[in-house]
């Protein structure tokens, strides 16, 4: 609980406030700078933003800075919060014109609770029905003009009609490790940790190309060096850190050699189902789903087939072992 409350603080403290700062994902960038643009030429709101990408690649970020740029204040909830329809309506009815309202995870808002966005998504209104049975009538709220931003890990599991009323759609992607390299940068500014240029390569290489990995790899190491009562992090630190962190070259660590080692020992290196992996494993579904395997198929480790998931001849070389063939 403690480490969590760390790693929160270290993501607001290194947290970019302007789209300039914001590293890499160039085209999301230089598309919503238009945007940003045209809207307050127009002094419109911005059109709603639907960003997607797995965890810690920037979506908060991202949307705190929609607001920041548009410079009007952002409302903050998120799918599981919003238990009731009356929940929504007064979010909405409490919002100042222009406002962003930032809907985390909101694949996980209830279907009759999305309903209630639609008509306040397409009109700025609130459809509120009064009385029951034949003599139940519907008025209409107008409610200010605002922008929602969602955020989402799992686009697939938003419902076609919700996707559908935004009017952008952001994909953020693993990043490059020169962006990586350029984050931890910026951060070893901001928290004034003194770090070479190669021990900032070398962490980059093992972060898994997402920033929030990378950041948190830089404090855990920051750490390791204070107690050598070193001042400067160099690639010697680096590599002594790795090998206490069990983390690999590839940003491997035991938990996805796990996984792969199953894959190929008790399935014969697959196809296998998600669910039989995670029973195996004794790690939740949800997880290898959302953390793991997105990673795992990038390095080109794993790969997804309509038969579940399969091993590729680079993961059999990685975990040193020979090819398995089905009899
Ligand atoms: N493009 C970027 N440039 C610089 N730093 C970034 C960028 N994207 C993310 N970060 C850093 O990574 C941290 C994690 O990002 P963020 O919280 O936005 O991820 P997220 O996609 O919302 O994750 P989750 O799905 O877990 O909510 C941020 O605190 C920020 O410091
Ligand atoms: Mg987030």
């Amino acid at each position: 609980m403690k480490e969590k409350v760390r790693e929160i603080k270290l993501d607001e403290t290194v947290r970019p406030q302007k789209l300039a700062d914001y590293i890499g994902q160039n085209k999301v960038k230089k598309s919503l700078a238009v945007y940003i643009e045209a809207a307050k030429t127009r002094k419109d709101p911005l059109p709603h933003v639907l960003i997607h990408g797995g965890p810690g690649l920037g979506k908060t970020t991202l949307a705190n800075i929609i607001a920041k740029e548009m410079n009007v204040p952002m409302r903050i909830t998120s799918g599981p919060a919003i238990e009731r329809t009356g929940d929504l309506a007064s979010i909405l009815t409490n919002l100042k014109s222009h406002e962003v309202l930032f809907i985390d995870e909101i694949h996980r808002l209830n279907r009759n609770i999305e309903e209630v966005l639609y008509p306040a998504m397409e009109d700025w209104a609130l459809d509120i029905v009064v009385g029951k049975g034949p003599s139940a009538k519907t008025l209409r709220l107008e409610l200010p003009p605002f922008t929602l931003v969602g955020a989402t890990t799992k686009i697939g599991a938003l419902s076609s009609p919700l996707r559908d009323r935004f009017g952008v759609l952001y994909h953020l992607d693993f990043y490059e490790n020169a962006d990586i390299e350029n984050i931890l940068t910026r951060s070893s500014r901001i928290l004034n940790i003194p770090i070479h240029q190669d021990a900032c390569a070398e962490i980059a290489l093992r972060s898994r190309r997402t920033p929030r990995i990378a950041n948190r790899l830089l404090a855990r190491i920051r750490d390791f060096a204070q107690v050598k009562g070193k001042g400067t992090i160099d690639i010697g630190e680096v590599n002594r850190a790795f090998l206490v962190l069990e983390i690999d070259s590839y940003g491997l660590d035991g938990t996805d050699k796990k996984i792969l080692q199953i894959i190929a020992q008790k399935f014969a290196g697959g196809p296998v189902g998600l669910s039989t992996i995670a029973a195996a494993s004794h790690e939740e579904k949800e997880t290898i789903e959302d953390v793991i395997e997105p990673y795992l198929i990038q390095t080109g480790l794993l790969e997804r087939t309509p038969k579940g998931r399969r091993l590729t001849p680079f993961a059999y070389k990685y975990l040193g072992i020979a090819e398995q063939t089905l009899v």
